[in-house]
């Protein structure tokens, strides 16, 4: 990817049921920010958007929790989400949420397009009920014997022991998961996705798509070969309308909201074009054939971005088989593509907000940088693998890595030079070590763009801490402290070093954006050097109510690539950037857990 381009960066929209502890942004944020910010510095032009989704089951359930209407839910939590994303200083150039009437209008135009080309059909089926309160149970709900395997606790949307999706109806002995009793099940209408129609179309896009990770393509294909019409309304009261004759003013009838939620990346890009000012200006990342996209997900997400959205898309373009027109938006094209991420599990179990183990973002970012969590992330988290989250594994990346590694370079690099210089020094001649060091340095530049670039951030990572390691070793080789005779040889060294601690700077940036305009900050720089994200509260554009939305200028930073120290320029004595952290803290975050 050499030419400058657009990149869509599209990340996986979390609930508004609750706020976001450290598993969710270790799927879907801190990866879909890292890769934005290099793509940005590296002068592509990239569009990243996401927002809360506020509709559906989960949102459902939590407000009956909660004895409130979906509607309070949905506004404290999207508040709540906002402020957990901006702590971490994800660079949403929009981050929105799913109630916005943009957002309504676009999904509606969505669904008449897919059904005036014959991709969504009308069929009865068979709904289950509760004979007690006469609400409809969601497939979740549901428990009882899976009919494939003879599991006892499969849920009525998939068996967790031998993966299959099902139907409410297929289970044995089906009961509520609410109260226990036995489900009726009620004959109602409802829309389908016809996957079927769509299958041979999504089969040749998969084709295409030789970059994407073995496992996910994998994964996908199986779901392609065996496809059936898909629900894509629900027995709710919360959520899109759908669009048709007789149905718009119904409101027991919604748009299921995964249907809904897909099409966010599409409305959020569009919503924020409104908001630029040059309302056309998202078909830059849609339309035109050269720009890419990527999703950002947890992998409980891939089918929906892998095989559904794809299919909405091909559906909307009238690419299936039964032929048709694109809608009023013209074409659109296909994710470039699907990147997934595994699970993070916390002390080696999953997650549980009602068990409380968990940790969330904004209790997390009380007591600790947005930096270290974000360095933990990226170089221990689920990138390919399921991972586990240990305090005990977190004080140590941070103390020995963090702090002992790169802090303890810029620290003493800059207080060195700042006590005998006052500034910058101006290099003698440079010798062979120190020309080695900073072409080593340079080659970072390459190297770890690549990985960033190939969703290799572990690596990326890693191999930029090898640098640091690297430019330690040539300070503590060179000994610059030892040549109090020779100030101009100590100068050299600092010199050198300096430069390798900026550049390193750099190539740390998309990783560890805060500490990054700090130390650009100490070694004297001005302007912004890492642009961080902003909440602004803005009007719904078609006169909705009032939100927060994630945005900022990200034009403005430092590219990727060295730039050059210039000698002279003043130095203060630095404060350190990053902080070691008391052992104690491991025993104290246990005692949390699970109190
Ligand atoms: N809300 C979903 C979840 O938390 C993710 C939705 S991603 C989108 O699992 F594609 F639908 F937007
Ligand atoms: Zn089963």
């Amino acid at each position: 990817m050499n030419a400058m381009s657009h990149v869509l960066t599209a990340v996986a929209w979390p609930y508004a049921n609750g706020p976001r502890h450290i598993g969710h942004v270790s799927g879907f944020g801190v990866p879909s920010d890292v890769f934005s910010r290099y793509m940005r510095m590296a002068g592509h032009d990239v569009l990243m958007v996401s927002g809360t989704d506020e509709h559906g089951t989960p949102i459902q359930v939590q407000a009956d929790a909660e004895g409130v209407t979906p509607r309070e839910l949905v506004d404290r939590y999207n508040r709540v989400i906002v402020e957990d994303l901006h702590g971490l200083g994800l660079s949403y150039d929009l981050f929105t949420r799913t109630t916005t009437r943009n957002h309504y209008a676009v999904v509606q135009e969505m669904f008449e397009t897919l059904y005036r080309n014959g991709y969504i059909v009308a069929k009865t089926t068979l709904g289950a009920r509760s004979p007690s309160t006469g609400r409809t149970l969601p497939d979740r709900y549901i428990e009882g014997t899976c009919p494939i395997c003879g599991y006892d606790s499969a849920r009525g949307d998939q068996c967790d022991n031998c993966g299959n999706q099902l139907d409410p109806e297929q289970l044995i002995n089906p009961r509520s998961k609410i109260n226990g009793e036995t489900p009726e099940f009620v004959e109602t209408e409802h829309f389908f996705l016809d996957l079927p129609a769509l299958a041979e179309a999504l089969n040749k896009w998969l084709d295409s798509r030789d970059e994407w990770r073995p496992n996910v393509l994998r994964f996908s294909r199986n779901l392609i070969e065996d496809l059936h019409p898909r629900a894509i309304t629900r027995d709710l009261e919360w959520g899109v309308p759908v669009p048709l004759e007789d149905w718009r003013d119904r409101n027991d009838k919604r748009i299921y909201v995964w249907f809904d939620a897909v099409i966010g990346y599409l409305s959020a890009s569009i919503e924020w074009a409104r908001r630029s000012g040059d309302p056309e200006a998202w078909r830059k990342w849609w339309q035109d054939p050269d720009a890419r996209s990527y999703y950002f997900m947890g992998k409980d997400n891939i089918v929906f971005h892998s095989v559904i959205w794809p299919a909405i898309l091909l559906g909307y373009d009238g690419e299936g088989s039964r032929d048709g027109k694109p809608g009023k938006f013209g074409r659109l094209e296909l994710p470039t593509e699907v990147v997934s991420s595994e699970y993070l599990t916390m002390e080696g179990r999953k997650f549980s907000s009602s068990r409380r183990v968990v940790i969330y973002v904004r209790d997390f970012l009380e007591r600790y940088d947005a930096d270290a969590l974000r360095y933990f992330i990226a170089v221990a988290g689920p990138e390919s693998n399921d991972t586990d989250f240990t305090w005990s594994e977190f004080l140590r990346r941070n103390n020995d890595e963090l702090v002992a590694g790169w802090g303890n370079l810029v620290n003493r690099s800059i207080s060195m030079a700042a006590k005998n210089f006052g500034a910058i020094p101006t290099p003698g001649p440079l010798t062979e070590a120190d020309e080695a060091l900073l072409a080593t340095v340079r080659a970072g530049f390459e190297s770890v763009g690549a990985l960033i670039a190939k969703h290799r951030q572990k690596a990326a990572i890693s191999e930029a801490m090898r640098l640091v390691g690297e430019a330690n070793k040539y300070m503590s080789e060179s000994a610059p402290w030892k040549l109090k005779e020779d100030k101009e040889r100590m100068g050299t060294i600092l010199y050198v070093t300096l430069q390798a601690v900026s550049d390193l700077n750099t190539l740390l940036t998309p990783f560890l954006p805060h500490a990054a305009q700090r130390i650009h900050e100490l070694l004297g720089g001005t302007g912004v050097h890492a642009p961080m994200p902003e909440i602004v509260e803005v009007g719904d554009l078609d006169g909705g109510p009032e939100y927060p939305i994630l945005t900022g200028d990200y034009t403005v930073g430092t590219r990727w690539e060295p730039t050059e120290l210039p000698a002279g320029r003043p130095l203060a004595p630095p404060t350190p950037v990053f902080r070691k952290l008391d052992p104690s803290i491991v025993e104290e975050e246990l005692a949390r857990l699970e109190s």
